[in-house]
């Protein structure tokens, strides 16, 4: 049985890694502090494998809880999903983003060097492209300084496992960089359930339909783009989710870094979600137009051939796919976990 160390399972996008780890025949164990997650999403995982996943309740930042999931455990890979991740928070909070993501990073990396165990996936992001000089964006494309603490979290975690894997290189270092996760598990069990008003356009969509937003403001209409709006890669988070089961086969296998972009290649503008969201609920989701959003790039797509060509992955679900399902999740859960 091959063990994996899943930090941060707990979250939105773990908690779809873990259900897709069983199915593929690992045994994941979670290993989260629920500050970004809710306890109750233990049960629906359990729930979806028919079995109970072992859980740690432990911070990445503490070396001693680590230590005791890897004497408990004999752990042969770590997927760190782990982290703060609101863009707004971490201009507000610095401290706090560089402590939890890159000091929690450190430390995990540091218990898993002197417990032998050399494989890593990390949750990076399309975020340390910053605004593309041209599209779409490859896994050479420049990485740039970012224009937040969060994305520099991103950058700086990134050149961390770099540099580690150098200087050891019997690690293997796999740095997904996302570009819009979206969407939810088919069942509707388990899904996006954001503290407060959320920041990201898919939440705010699916909390519109069932009426606890009025109504979505699009952040600008006057962008170069076919519509005026802005323009992303929104994946599917099983996608993402088999992704993470592809690059683990990779990253026991191939020591080394390996960067993959995991995206779909296609780049949807914020009026084409509208109307997608409009198909799934079938009536004109309401909207109005606002100023643009400070710090948004106009446009963001992933050229995810390198995934494909070394991983044997690609994105299958469509546009209507991700729409339906993250609002089969809200309709079911209106107040998130929390019901
Ligand atoms: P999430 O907040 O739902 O999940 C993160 C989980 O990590 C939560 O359950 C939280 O409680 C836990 N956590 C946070 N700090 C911890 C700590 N110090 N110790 C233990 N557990 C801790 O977020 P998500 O959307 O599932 O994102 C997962 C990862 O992917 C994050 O690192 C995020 O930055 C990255 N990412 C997310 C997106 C996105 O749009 N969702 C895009 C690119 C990258
Ligand atoms: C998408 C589009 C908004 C809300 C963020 C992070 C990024 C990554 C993913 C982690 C943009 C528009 C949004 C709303 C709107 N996270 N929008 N009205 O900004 O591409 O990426 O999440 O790494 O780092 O920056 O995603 O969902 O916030 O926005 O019009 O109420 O929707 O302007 O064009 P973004 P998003």
């Amino acid at each position: 049985m091959t063990t994996i160390l899943v930090t941060g399972g707990a979250g939105y996008i773990g908690s779809h890694t873990v259900i897709e780890l069983v199915k593929a025949g690992y045994e994941p164990v979670i290993f989260d502090n629920f500050y970004n997650s809710k306890p109750a999403v233990l049960a629906r995982i359990n729930k979806i494998v028919g079995r109970t996943v072992p859980f740690v309740s432990g911070d990445i930042r503490s070396r001693e809880q680590l230590e005791q999931v890897f004497e408990n455990y004999k752990i042969d890979a770590v997927i760190n999903f782990a982290g703060l991740k609101a863009v707004g928070e971490s201009v507000k909070k610095p401290l706090e983003y560089y402590d939890n993501n890159v000091n929690g990073a450190r430390t995990l990396l540091s218990v898993m060097k002197a417990y032998g165990c050399k494989n890593f996936i990390f949750s990076s992001s399309a975020t340390v492209y910053g605004e593309p000089d041209s599209l779409p964006l490859t896994e050479n494309s420049p990485v740039k300084r970012a224009n937040c603490p969060y994305g520099q979290t991103k950058v700086d975690i990134e050149y961390m496992c770099q540099e580690l894997q150098i200087a050891d290189p019997s690690f293997s270092m796999v740095l997904l960089r996302y570009f819009n996760p979206v969407g939810a598990h088919e069942s509707g069990l388990i899904g996006e359930d954001p503290r407060g008003i959320p920041n990201n356009l898919m939440p705010y969509l699916t909390q519109v339909a069932v009426g606890r937003l009025k109504e979505l403001s699009v952040f600008g209409n006057d962008y170069p783009t076919a519509d005026g709006t802005c323009v992303r890669d929104y994946i599917h988070v099983v996608d993402l989710a088999l992704g993470h089961v592809a690059a683990l086969n990779h990253c026991l296998n191939v020591p080394g870094t390996h960067i993959y972009n995991l995206g779909t290649g296609i780049g949807y503008s914020v009026l084409d979600m509208v109307k997608s969201f409009s198909k799934a609920i079938g009536r004109e989701l309401p909207y109005k137009f606002a100023p643009r959003r400070a710090g948004d790039v106009v446009a963001c797509y992933a050229d995810p051939s390198k995934a494909k060509a070394e991983l044997g992955w690609v994105a299958k679900k469509t546009l209507d796919d991700m729409t339906a399902d993250s609002y089969n999740w809200q309709k079911n859960n209106p107040n998130g976990y929390e019901d």
